[in-house]
């Protein structure tokens, strides 16, 4: 018979299968934890739009525009585009249901996938994930570091330590209308190809943003958005800094850094990892004046940020951090007979529903075939039944960090399990 070729993956995208997806879901539920405990609410979009959404929400001087964009026609003839970013999905969201019509600021919190057709090397897919949040109809400091503060507490309570928060300023339009014609002035003294120019002429920051050393070298010299900040501008970036010092969060200021998506205003940060290499931006977010209005909607500012979760994955091996104790099972059960199989599955049913984590081994195993099932799970407790067990209703509960076993009836085992639980490690 013929036999079928494997089908593979796609190029450069990252997939997570036991046991990695625990690292997985411990960094994802982590952010999302942060961003809830701060009152950010769950918005659920598409991952694909209109194709105008991003080429005027992320902007067409940008790579992720011209470069990276998973585009394509459907059925109907419409360009649709797989989104590479979250914030002008948001951003459409609001404006089309009127979310900014309510309270202000409008809060929420996303996570999912992402499309960006990169080169695909150690940290940088084509597909990745992201948890992220928007703020939206307010233009305060105190949001600013709100924003800031979510993503620090996550990154903390995920226990990372070897990372850095780069801050700037972007500056408000004032600033920036002085600052691009200095700009500028500068750039046509360079010597530029004609595409580098174009992208120049739509926005000379992305200069700053060139890989090639002719280009880095030709704008070491450039003059620096902030110094160029109106005094209101200034103020505010003050102010921000004042605030992270009040909440003991540490930053640097980063006179020269720029965000790849066009959008930025005002406050802008990087979360940078030391310890990943090239990819070492593990999140990073901004105030957006602008956005909202250029989608056709009102003239409300916002901020928000977008964390890498593969990134963060990356990051969390790299600390050698250990998962939490609600990754491991409690109990796995080894059933002996036919019999015996149905009664762990009831027993295992009762468990579950008492909160408790339970697995069991199927199929027909020897005793030592599922003894390995149990060591494998990785479970803190196993149990075997037997027609012994089933005859004196009473079970030996086996410890398996400690080898040690304990004769328990089988209508206490819940409250058994419990306090053993509590015991190792405390209340959950
Ligand atoms: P971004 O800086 O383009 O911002 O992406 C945020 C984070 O997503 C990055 O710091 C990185 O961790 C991760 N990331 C980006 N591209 C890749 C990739 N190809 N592979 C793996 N991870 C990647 C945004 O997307 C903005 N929407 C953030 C934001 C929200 N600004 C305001 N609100």
């Amino acid at each position: 018979m013929a036999k079928f070729t494997q089908i593979q993956a796609p190029k450069g995208v990252s997939e997570y299968f036991p046991d990695r997806s625990n690292v997985f879901e411990f960094v994802r539920d982590c952010l999302i934890g942060s961003a809830k405990s701060a009152g950010y609410r769950l918005i659920e979009l598409p991952v694909f739009e209109d194709t105008d959404l991003f080429k005027r929400g992320v902007g067409e001087s940008t790579d992720v525009v011209t470069k990276e964009m998973y585009t394509f026609e459907d059925r109907g003839g419409r360009s649709i585009t797989l989104r590479p970013e979250g914030t002008a999905g948001v951003m459409r969201s609001v404006i089309e249901h009127n979310l900014d019509r309510g309270q202000l600021p409008v809060k929420v919190w996303y996570s999912g996938a992402f499309f960006r057709a990169e080169r695909p090397q150690a940290g940088r897919y084509r597909q990745f994930y992201q948890v992220g949040v928007e703020a939206i109809g307010l233009n305060d400091p105190e949001i600013d570091v709100e924003v800031i503060a979510v993503a620090e507490r996550a990154f903390q309570k995920l226990g990372l330590k070897n990372y850095t928060l780069e801050i700037t300023s972007l500056g408000d339009k004032q600033s920036r209308e002085l600052y691009t014609k200095e700009l500028r002035a500068y750039i046509s003294t360079l010597d530029l190809d004609e595409e580098t120019a174009r992208r120049a002429e739509i926005n000379p920051l992305r200069l700053f943003d060139d890989k090639r050393d002719e280009i880095k070298n030709a704008m070491r010299n450039a003059p620096i958005l902030l110094e160029y900040l109106t005094p209101e501008s200034e103020a505010q970036f003050s102010r921000v800094q004042e605030l992270l010092n009040d909440l003991g969060i540490s930053f640097v200021v980063n006179k020269r850094m720029v965000r790849g998506l066009d959008y930025y205003t005002g406050t802008a940060f990087e979360f940078v990892h030391h310890g990943l290499g090239a990819q070492s931006g593990i999140g990073g977010g901004g105030r957006y004046d602008g956005l909202m209005e250029q989608l056709g909607g009102s003239a409300l500012s916002g901020i928000g940020f977008g964390i890498g979760v593969d990134r963060c994955v990356l990051a969390c091996e790299a600390e050698g951090i250990e998962l939490p104790d609600h990754f491991i099972l409690d109990l796995f059960l080894v059933p002996m007979s036919s019999e015996a199989k149905a009664r762990a599955l009831k027993l295992a049913d009762g468990l579950r529903s008492a909160g408790l984590r339970v697995d069991l081994a199927y199929g027909d195993r020897s005793l030592k075939g599922g003894m390995k099932a149990a060591d494998k799970s990785g479970a803190r407790f196993s149990l075997v039944i037997g027609d012994d067990e089933i005859a004196s209703d009473s079970v030996a509960l086996k410890n398996m960090r400690t080898g040690e076993s304990l004769s328990v009836k089988m209508s206490a085992l819940e409250e058994t399990l419990h306090r053993l639980l509590r015991e190792t490690l405390g209340d959950r």
